[in-house]
């Protein structure tokens, strides 16, 4: 590693984020959501450290054959289902949950030869108006679905639908949606599914058998703007730290980094620290966002480069070269840099490129 910039994932407080889930939601199961590498966290390590999981769920074959490679043996759940008819047959043999969400799906469901059973999620669309399929036609897939099992070539069946605002509690298109998911599922018993971490906070009642937590279990807030992981006692996992690598005293008037975006209103000292839009640092952070110096807040002052930002340390005049720098994490949550940025801290933490080093730590 020769650049300092890195990753630090708590693997301590990615346990105790699914302990709480677990907490809120005693009497579901949890399935973690670990799609797009763990949300940047990476995707072996976390799902491994979440052992006590009941399922985990991905979007892509290849997610889930790298967890099957890795030895998880938890249920793995395709949130998305297959993109082929080819892929169905793979995803039997690596003993993966299906959703079906389009007549597509269905029909190369319909069309697979052989008696392997799986687990079939029927999506419903309640209202988020992406995927799924609308509660009048959802009972119709359903039994088509049931005609394959009772032929042997089904499996168990299950309903999930997804919330698209659950993260602000006084938007009523979640009563709305909850009304006509218990609607058309209250009737037979089977597993139900449509909780992520924003309901699973605030909605006892949008529980049902399986809730499927991602952000919370990351340590950040699911809920609008101005809430922290903290308020809702979550544990910030990824802290993106790096070093001041040089420390200018500048005058007044110079400007700072391309486009000199940025005047010094008077003779200051200005650092510049390892990080950039290259390791995922957001380009559109503008001067002010906050960034951690040895534990004092300082802005950020000028436009982000590809490896570089510059830091304002009037407030931190004793900086020096080599000193710590986080971007976000411990000390400074990844919510307040994304609401600077016009964010959200899910970007963030999966806009951490390759380059970055993940280090996996088990500290409190
Ligand atoms: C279908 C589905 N369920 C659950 C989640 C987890 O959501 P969150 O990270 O907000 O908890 C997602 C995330 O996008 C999702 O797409």
């Amino acid at each position: 590693m020769t650049r300092p910039v890195r990753a630090d994932i708590n693997l301590q407080a990615l346990r105790y984020n699914l302990s709480v889930a677990r907490d809120k939601a005693a009497g579901s199961q949890v399935m973690a959501v670990v799609k797009a590498d763990a949300y940047g966290h990476g995707l072996v390590p976390v799902a491994q450290a979440l052992d006590e999981a009941d399922a985990f769920a991905v979007v892509s074959l290849e997610e889930a054959v790298q967890l099957r490679d890795a030895g998880i043996r938890q249920d793995i759940l395709l949130l998305e289902g297959v993109f082929s008819g080819q892929e169905l047959s793979d995803s039997i043999d690596y003993d993966l949950q299906l959703v079906v969400h389009c007549e597509e799906q269905l029909r190369w469901l319909e069309a697979l030869p052989g008696d392997r059973r799986r687990v079939v999620w029927v999506k419903v669309d309640t209202g988020m108006h992406r995927l799924g399929f609308e509660p009048q036609l959802a009972r119709e897939v359903w039994q088509r679905i049931k005609r394959l099992s009772a032929a042997g070539r089904g499996g168990e069946l299950r309903w999930m639908s997804h919330f698209c605002c659950a993260d602000d509690p006084a938007h009523p298109a979640t009563d709305e949606q909850l009304a006509r998911f218990i609607d058309l599922t209250g009737a037979d018993g089977a597993p139900r599914s449509m909780a992520n971490s924003a309901a699973l906070l605030t909605r006892a009642d949008a529980n049902f058998d399986w809730v499927r937590p991602g952000i919370m279990l990351y340590g950040a807030s699911p809920m609008l703007p101005g809430t922290t992981g903290a308020d809702v006692e979550l544990r910030a996992v990824m802290s993106l730290r790096s070093r001041l690598i040089a420390v200018h005293r500048r005058r007044k008037g110079d400007m700072l980094g391309y486009g000199q975006s940025w005047k010094c209103p008077q003779d200051m000292p200005v650092g510049v620290v390892a990080i950039g839009y290259g390791d995922g640092y957001p380009r559109h952070a503008p001067s002010g966002t906050p960034v951690l110096v040895n534990g004092t807040q300082v802005p950020l002052a000028g436009r982000v480069s590809m490896d570089m930002i510059c830091v304002d340390l009037r407030n931190a005049p004793q900086a020096r070269v080599g000193d710590d720098v986080v971007l976000w994490g411990s000390g400074l949550s990844a919510e307040a840099v994304a609401e600077h940025a016009g964010t959200i801290s899910y970007e963030l933490f999966c806009g951490v490129t390759p380059r970055v080093p993940r280090i996996y730590t088990i500290t409190d």
